[in-house]
């Protein structure tokens, strides 16, 4: 009986010994997950996109002949001016021609949106389709917004 005990208490031990903690390393701070930023930027223009734009200029950004205005591929949309770009989400457009193209649908100017809506979308329609461009920043609608007001 004696032997018993003292076998058990020996293999208690010995368990406790093997699954006693290890010795910390000294913790460092979690490196922060890899956010991808554009990713995040991409799907909230998204979003504004499915809601504000998709009906005139399609999922496609095809838009549609004579009514609205192709947003994949345009100039306007991937070009250097982007104060132009903001202007026109700000201020709307109506009886331009575009690439000889007249287009009869108007597109209603979108002051309503927040300075954060205006960047994701249009960073979103100059890197969505097979457009690539630079993003447009927070600071740039601003700008463009207090000089047009
Ligand atoms: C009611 C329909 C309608 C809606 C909604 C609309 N647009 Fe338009 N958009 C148009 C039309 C029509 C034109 C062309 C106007 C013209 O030719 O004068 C246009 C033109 C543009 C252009 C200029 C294209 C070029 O090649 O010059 C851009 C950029 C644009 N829209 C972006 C947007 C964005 C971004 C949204 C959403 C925030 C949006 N539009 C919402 C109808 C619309």
């Amino acid at each position: 009986m004696k032997q018993t005990i003292g076998s058990i208490v020996l293999i208690v031990a010995l368990m406790s010994f093997q699954t006693a903690p290890k010795k910390q390393t000294p913790t460092t701070k979690p490196a922060a997950a890899p956010v991808n930023t554009m990713q995040i930027i991409m799907d909230r223009g998204k979003m504004v996109y499915m809601q504000q734009c998709l009906a005139c200029h399609q999922a496609n950004g095809g838009g549609v002949p004579s009514m609205n205005a192709p947003l994949a591929g345009a100039k306007a949309v991937v070009g250097k001016d982007k104060a132009k770009l903001i202007t026109i989400v700000l201020k709307g457009m109506k009886g331009v021609d575009i690439e000889d193209e007249p287009y009869n649908n108007t597109m209603a100017p979108h002051p309503e949106l927040t300075d954060q809506q205006i960047s994701d979308v249009l960073t979103y329609v100059r890197n969505n389709w097979n457009n690539k461009a630079s993003a447009v920043t927070v600071a740039e609608v601003k700008a463009v917004r207090v000089k047009t007001k």
